[in-house]
């Protein structure tokens, strides 16, 4: 965290209405410096995930950090990629389908402004929303193929589930059909391996699993690779030379930049190094994004309870999607109570006196969730607030609902 985090965050809040979130930037550009590091010594570029983010502020950060070597967005809604292209941005990778009408003509009316914005697609339905809209607008819309990469062994299934396309012949099946509607243009492949960039293997809820996730990720990676070498090949043999073949995510990029056949990694969480994070063999990352709570009371000497709670993350439930209180340090959630309702109480380290009235500062399991929570994000250099960032919920943006 850095010696003298906890002193030097009161300092730069002293004064501000809480809840309050804060993004250290100095910790923000040595991730964004770590991971295009990564990106460069690979050869690819790099796409941020702006849903790890959701503060338009930051991903132009990143973008402006990373040069040459940062190259596009991986955007989440189609109402996100329409509101960040009228922001300026361009070359926008929508990595999960819509086929909703509103939607696609949004999308199509992207691409009418001469904006590259490509979709995520794994189904023919969502094909002929796309091309009807594209139909409407007068122009083609791109599609990226999202293929399943996901670890089989014994029957089990590791990854994402959410594209049926897992063999040569279903996405090669989808990509004829494709090559056949001239509204259409096949420019991307996503090969996200979930199974390696979102499990932690170095987690403290169940140690002893640690070794069998690290053996399943060594044994996935080559078979990932594989998979995405037929289809580049099967594709190219068909004449359809891709724009962007897309893998990876910010627990990954150690492994995915070594795959020949990817053109790009993606990442978001890695810049905020939320605390899932933490939980990941080799990934040296700082943690950037906290948020302050009030101590209010104090029910008992090592006790303080915070107003405010919640800001629990999404995912399959379990302690590890709870915020912990990080500053200061030692601090821990009740296992009884959690992050409460409208208060949390936070037992304190020995040693330690918070103030009522102080500030205890809490990361977020996941990175894009805590903006959801706040309206903006104060940006901190050293002990100062030097900036004010909107979230999308600051600029009155729910791309979600
Ligand atoms: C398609 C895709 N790529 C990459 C990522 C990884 O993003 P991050 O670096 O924020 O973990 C995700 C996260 O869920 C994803 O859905």
């Amino acid at each position: 965290v850095g010696a003298g985090a906890w002193e030097r965050y009161r300092r730069a809040i002293a004064g501000v209405p809480l809840p309050a979130a804060l993004v250290d930037l100095d910790a923000f550009d040595a991730n964004a410096a770590r991971l295009l590091d990564l990106a460069r010594q690979g050869g690819k570029t790099l796409r941020v995930a702006t849903k790890s983010l959701r503060t338009p502020a930051l991903v132009r950060r990143f973008r402006e950090l990373g040069a040459d070597t940062a190259r596009g967005l991986m955007v989440y809604a189609a109402t996100e990629a329409a509101f960040l292209a009228a922001q300026g941005f361009d070359d926008l990778l929508l990595a999960y389908p819509t086929l909703q009408g509103s939607d696609v003509d949004l999308l199509a009316g992207v691409a009418k402004t001469g904006k590259i914005v490509s979709t995520a697609v794994d189904a023919p339905e969502q094909l002929d929303a796309l091309a009807a809209a594209a139909g409407r607008a007068g122009v083609r819309a791109r599609v990226t193929l999202d293929v399943d990469v996901a670890f089989h062994a014994a029957g089990l299934s590791l990854g994402v589930r959410r594209s049926p396309l897992r063999e040569l012949e279903d996405v090669l099946a989808l990509a004829d059909r494709i090559a056949r509607e001239p509204r259409l243009l096949l420019d991307g492949l996503l090969t996200y391996e979930a199974q390696i960039a979102g499990v932690p293997d170095a987690s403290p809820f169940h140690p002893w699993l640690n070794p069998a996730k690290r053996a399943m990720k060594r044994a996935s990676a080559p078979q990932v690779a594989r998979l995405r070498r037929e289809i580049v090949a099967a594709l190219g043999a068909r004449g359809i030379s891709l724009r962007l073949v897309n893998g990876g995510g910010t627990g990954s990029l150690a492994i995915s930049t070594r795959d020949p056949s990817l053109t790009e990694v993606t990442a978001g969480s890695g810049l905020l190094d939320s605390r899932l994070f933490d939980w990941f063999h080799g990934l040296t990352l700082r943690p950037a994004a906290y948020f302050a709570l009030q101590a209010v009371r104090r029910p008992r000497a090592d006790t303080v309870v915070c107003h405010g709670g919640g800001w629990v993350a999404s995912g399959e439930t379990g302690p590890d999607k709870l915020p912990v209180p990080a500053l200061p340090e030692g601090c821990r959630l009740l296992p009884l109570e959690g992050a409460g309702e409208v208060q949390t109480p936070v037992l304190l380290p020995k040693g330690v006196r918070v103030e009522l009235g102080e500030a205890i500062f809490f990361r977020h399991a996941k990175a894009g969730e805590l903006a959801e929570h706040v309206n903006e994000l104060l940006l901190v250099c050293g002990d100062r607030v030097v900036d004010r960032a909107p979230t999308y919920r600051g600029l009155g943006k729910t791309f979600l609902g």
